[in-house]
């Protein structure tokens, strides 16, 4: 290929999704950046062109179908390829199902970090076929393998990531398209603003296992560079991983009587 690759990141304006477009645009990787905020993409963008790297900032919600398209549209008319794609787009809000809002707070969870994942995917794969190369890579989390209370339709939307990575990597090996995803444990971002959780119980995550953005960047960079099926991070929950695989109902207890305990009796 002559000219320089091309990723697609969506959810771009802040946390993991801007620290990766920035490490692509310094690499050479003509960048674009998609989210809802354009004045934060465009900040984003004249960075990396500050840099001497090539970026575009494109306006689009992954819940409107209309929008993904147009959002594949302008890329493809500025760029003419998509080499990689980065399913970044989500949020998450943590709170008992029962005090979770059926729109506001589940749909829009659902539409966002599932159905807007696909929903990219499944607009920008036409374009991949035809070049007969490309990579998706798909942001799920620890929540993909291990659903913790409070965390229920942030766990079904990443889960429902995982069986769609694992089933699109395997229809599209005929075409060279590579599908992998990507799975971290907390990164300190804005993500944690639009939680809402309610925990009460004061547990925090250790600071040693809480990664940065630029942390993230870089595993998906590595990644790009070779595919994988599968990247978690930090390693520690690989373990945690296995725990949840091979002992479920150890992983039930210890959840009942470390956490619910406390946080249901005083909710
Ligand atoms: N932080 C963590 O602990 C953690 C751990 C594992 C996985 N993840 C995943 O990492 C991804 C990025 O999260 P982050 O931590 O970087 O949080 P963040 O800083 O809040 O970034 C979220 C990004 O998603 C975008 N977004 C939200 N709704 C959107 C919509 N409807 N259409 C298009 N873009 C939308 C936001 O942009 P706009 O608001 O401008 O649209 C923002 O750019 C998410 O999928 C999250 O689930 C995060």
């Amino acid at each position: 290929m002559s000219e320089k690759p091309v990723i697609l990141i969506t959810g771009a304006s802040s946390g993991i999704g801007a620290a990766t477009a920035l490490y692509f645009g310094q690499r050479g990787y003509r960048v674009v950046l998609a989210a809802r905020r354009l004045e934060r993409l465009v900040e984003q963008a004249s960075e990396i062109q500050d840099l001497g790297g090539e970026a575009l900032a494109i306006k689009a919600d992954v819940s409107s179908s209309e929008q993904v398209q147009a959002l594949v549209e302008r890329t493809l008319e500025n760029y003419s390829r998509i080499d990689v794609l980065f399913n970044n787009a989500g949020f998450g809000r943590m709170r008992w199902l029962e005090k979770l809002d059926m729109e506001a707070d589940i749909e829009t969870q659902l539409q966002v970090n599932l159905h807007g994942a696909i929903r990219t995917a499944k607009a920008v794969i036409p374009t991949m076929i035809a070049q007969r190369s490309g990579h998706i890579i798909n942001m799920s989390s620890v929540a993909g393998y291990i659903a913790t209370p409070t965390y229920s339709i942030y766990a079904a939307t990443k889960f429902g990531l995982r069986g769609f990575t694992d089933a699109l990597r395997r229809e599209m090996y005929p075409y060279n398209i590579r599908v992998s995803g990507i799975y971290p444990g907390p990164v300190k971002t804005e993500f944690i603003e639009h939680m809402g959780s309610e925990r009460k119980s004061g547990f925090k995550t250790p600071t040693w296992l809480v990664l940065t953005s630029e942390d993230v960047a870089r595993a998906v960079w590595k990644l790009n560079q070779r595919p994988r099926r599968v990247v978690v991070l930090p390693g520690f929950f690989s373990g945690l991983i296995m725990l949840e695989h091979w002992f479920p109902g150890l992983v039930d207890w210890g959840i009942e009587r470390f956490f619910i305990r406390r946080e249901r009796k005083q909710s």
